[in-house]
Formats: C-alpha cells, structure tokens, sequence
C-alpha cells in the first residue's frame, strides 16, 4: 500500500543525476511530485509548483492532457498493445513515421523510432556509418561535437557529450570525438559573423588535423542546452552545413530538446534556414505522456539502407511502441488544435523582455540568452561579468539554489556544467499569466542570491 501523502522517502529507488546521500534518513526532504494541472504540478504535500522547465523539457503542452491522451492508449492497449518494428510494423508507428517526414525539412523523410533521446543519438551515429560504408568510406569513424554539449550518457552518446566529469569514470569513449567550441557570445571577445567566422574556422582546423576523410558526423544541438541556452551566431548553422558538405560529412541536429515547439518550430533548424542529415527528437515528441524517441533521416543517408540484401543492423525492442506512437500522435493533434506553435511565436519576445528586465534590476544577472521557450540568464559576481569560483558555484547553486526554488514554488535549473547559470523552459501552453509567475519567482529567488552573495 501507498505511504499517507506527503510521508513519501527515497527508499529503494536511485534518483538520476542526484547525490543520492542527501536524501538518505536524516537528509533532505525528497520533493514527490504526484499531480500535474496545465504548467503547475503539486507534490505529496499538495505544494504547488510552477514548472517552469516542463520536466526536464518535455511537457510541451503541459498536464491537463491526461484524459485525453488516456483514452487513446486506452484504445490502443485494447486494439493491440504491442508488436516491434523488427521486420513488422504497426498501424500507429506508420502514421506517426509519416506523419513526421510531413513536418520535417524538406528532403528528411525517414524515421526511425526509439525509447529515449540517447538511444537515438546511437541510432543516428550508426544509420551514419551504414552510410558512409555503403559509399566505400568505412575509416569514416569520428565525430565532432561541442564542448560542454550533453547528447546524453549511453556509452555511444557519451563520447559525443561534451562535459568531461559525466565520462571521466568510464574510460575510453565508444566513439572517437574531437570537441570544438561551442557559441557562448557572452564569453567571447567576438560578437555576430566574427564570431560565426573564428567558430567555423575552428571546426575546419579539426577536420583538417584530423583527416577530413575520417570524420563520420558533426553532430549539435541548434540551441545548445548545457552551458545556458547557447544560441548559434549568425549564418552558424548555414555555415556547419557548408563544412559538412565540402568534406563527406553528415550534419546531425540534436534536437531532443528543441524539436516540438521548444524554439517555436516543430525542428529548431528551421529557425536557422538548414536542413541538417540527422535530426534526433525525444522529450517534446509525446509532450512525455509516454516515453519515445527517433531518428529522422534524409533521403540521402536513408538511400543504402534499402539496397537489395542490406540489413539496418540496429533495433530497439521497443522503439516505436504503439502506445507511444498513438500518444505521440495525439500530441501532434493537440499542437495543431491548440496552436501551440503560434503560442510561443506570440509569447517570445514579451517572455525576452521580462528576463532582460530582470537582468535590469539585478546585478547578478549578466546575461539573457535563448530562443523560443528555452531561456538561460547567467550569474556573474560582479558588474564585470566575473565568474563565480568553484567553492562559490557549490554554495550558490547546489547549497543555496535548490531550496530557495523549492521555497518560491518554481522548477528552474541552476546549472554550472559550463559558467552559472538559471535556465527556464515553460511549457509550451503557457499563457502571459504563467510566464508572470515564473519570472517573478526567478526574481525572489536570484534577488535572495544577490542579498546572499554580497553582490553590489
Ligand atoms: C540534446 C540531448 N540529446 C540527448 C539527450 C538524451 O536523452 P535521454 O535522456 O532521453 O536519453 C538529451 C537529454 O536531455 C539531450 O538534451
């Protein structure tokens, strides 16, 4: 039987990412959350929270979806509740694969599904290695990548992460993967196309010390998540794209969090005019009513992989689950039907504008960076831009950062993989009153930050 609400303990589970001793008897209390009502979401003390980075980037139309979405599965489950894609298919993934390939940029109109993100990172690098091989290029065996970018920690989609305190404890990565820079303008001398220019020149260099003829992959998010929101200076992605296509490369967007609307788009790269090889989605795919990921594929790459007597030699139990395929479908219809796109077009720039006015009134906040409903403001030390040191980031954002959140009813990321940042990613259904509610209670919290840090 169910613990009395709000008596819940960490007991036997393992939390993700988590100094897991915290919570141990004696520790600090676990926040439970068991119930979900547009972009609020309530723990076992009936708290209300504002969530205000949509679980992790996924509640893309937020919680009050559940009947609806429970009567699909509902209907699923009774019609057929599961069957692989393993030389069968399914109804529900086929519409969903089709569907996709609609929505893609032109040319990308294959899909191959998975359960997660990171599973779908490892399909993309190995549809790209049938690629290569089909053409007679097997020494095609590197990646490139950007520094700090997580694209999750499988031991394939380790290597191409880029934050070297997740792969320290394993060894060798699976995949050779040379990490550039990644678009940081706020750390960086240079703004605008010299920026794009020295970003660009760099990743040539490592293509040109490395071999062009054995890198296999480029592989980026469109806005990077770790490191704040990183957004591509201009003419950045055109520019990958020139690259990728002057070598043999293949261009693949991560976009298991910028894909479903996160930058407004349903692919974040039309926001930068390019049509990459690979796209990977996750998260936003479902709204994760369900869990499930794919690999959308370009024509191009898709082409060798229906050659007579050649197998895909990769497969995934359960990617493509007819439950998550009708979910995802769903979800889909609900985009359209809500207008969840032209939500966030219409909602932008007034959600820019009130974080630059935090960034106004506080000090502390030296930078407002994002696109779309993916925001980060950095944290500075002084009016300098001065970077918090390594004592001063665990007491700000592990000591003081947590509870404070908590205490002001908001779920935001206080993260340092690269400099501090408070990142924020609304569901997408927010409306002007929800937005309100979230940066007014990132202003009590880094307000409380300033007053704590004896900032000016
Ligand atoms: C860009 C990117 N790629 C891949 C992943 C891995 O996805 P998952 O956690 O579903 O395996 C993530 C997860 O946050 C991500 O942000």
């Amino acid at each position: 039987m169910a613990p009395q609400a709000g008596t819940y303990a960490q007991g036997s589970a393992l939390l993700h990412f988590t100094r897991n001793g915290n919570f141990a008897p004696g520790g600090s209390e676990l926040m439970v959350v068991e119930r979900g009502e547009g972009a609020y979401v309530f723990d076992t003390h009936g708290n209300r929270y504002v969530d205000g980075l949509s679980s992790l980037f996924c509640a893309q139309i937020g919680y009050s979806y559940g009947e609806e979405m429970g009567t699909v599965a509902a209907g699923q489950l009774q019609q057929l509740a599961f069957n692989t894609m393993w030389g069968t298919a399914h109804p529900p993934a086929l519409e969903l694969a089709d569907r996709l390939a609609g929505l893609a940029p032109e040319g990308i109109d294959r899909v191959f599904f998975t359960s997660g993100g990171s599973e779908a990172v490892e399909a993309a690098w190995k549809i790209a290695r049938h690629y290569h091989l089909a053409n007679g290029e097997p020494q095609r065996l590197k990646a490139i990548a950007r520094n700090i970018a997580y694209h999750g920690v499988t031991l394939g989609a380790l290597s191409f992460t880029g934050v070297p305190g997740y792969k320290e404890p394993f060894g060798e990565p699976a995949i050779y993967t040379r990490h550039v820079f990644n678009t940081n303008a706020y750390r960086s001398e240079l703004a605008g196309e010299a920026l794009t220019a020295k970003l660009l020149s760099e990743i040539e260099d490592v293509i040109i010390e490395e071999g062009p003829d054995t890198i296999a992959v480029i592989i980026a998010e469109p806005v990077q998540n770790a490191g704040g929101c990183l957004v591509p200076p201009p003419g950045y992605w055109q520019g990958l794209r020139r690259i990728a296509d002057r070598y043999g490369i293949l261009l693949h967007a991560d976009e298991v969090i910028t894909g479903f609307g996160r930058l407004g788009e349903y692919f974040g790269v039309t926001r930068y005019d390019t049509i990459p090889d690979l796209i990977t989605v996750a998260k936003g795919l479902t709204s994760a009513y369900a869990p499930m990921g794919a690999v959308l594929v370009s024509g191009k790459v898709a082409a060798p992989l229906y050659e007579d007597k050649r197998t895909l030699m990769h497969g995934i139990t359960f990617g493509g689950h007819p439950l998550c395929a009708a979910i995802a479908l769903k979800n889909l219809e609900i985009f359209e039907r809500e207008g969840v796109l032209e939500n966030v077009h219409a909602r932008e720039d007034g959600l820019r504008a009130r974080l630059e006015q935090l960034k106004e009134d506080l000090p502390i906040v030296g930078d407002v960076r994002g696109a779309g409903f993916f925001w980060a403001v950095e944290l500075v030390r002084d009016e300098h831009g001065g970077r918090f040191d390594a004592d001063e980031r665990e007491r700000l954002l592990r000591g003081y950062m947590p509870p404070a959140l908590f205490k002001a009813g908001l779920i935001a990321r206080a993260d340092d993989r690269g400099d501090s940042v408070l990142q924020i990613a609304p569901p997408l259904i927010s409306d002007d009153q929800v937005l309100d509610d979230i940066v007014e209670r990132m202003h009590t919290v880094l307000a409380g930050a300033q007053r704590e840090f004896a900032l000016a």
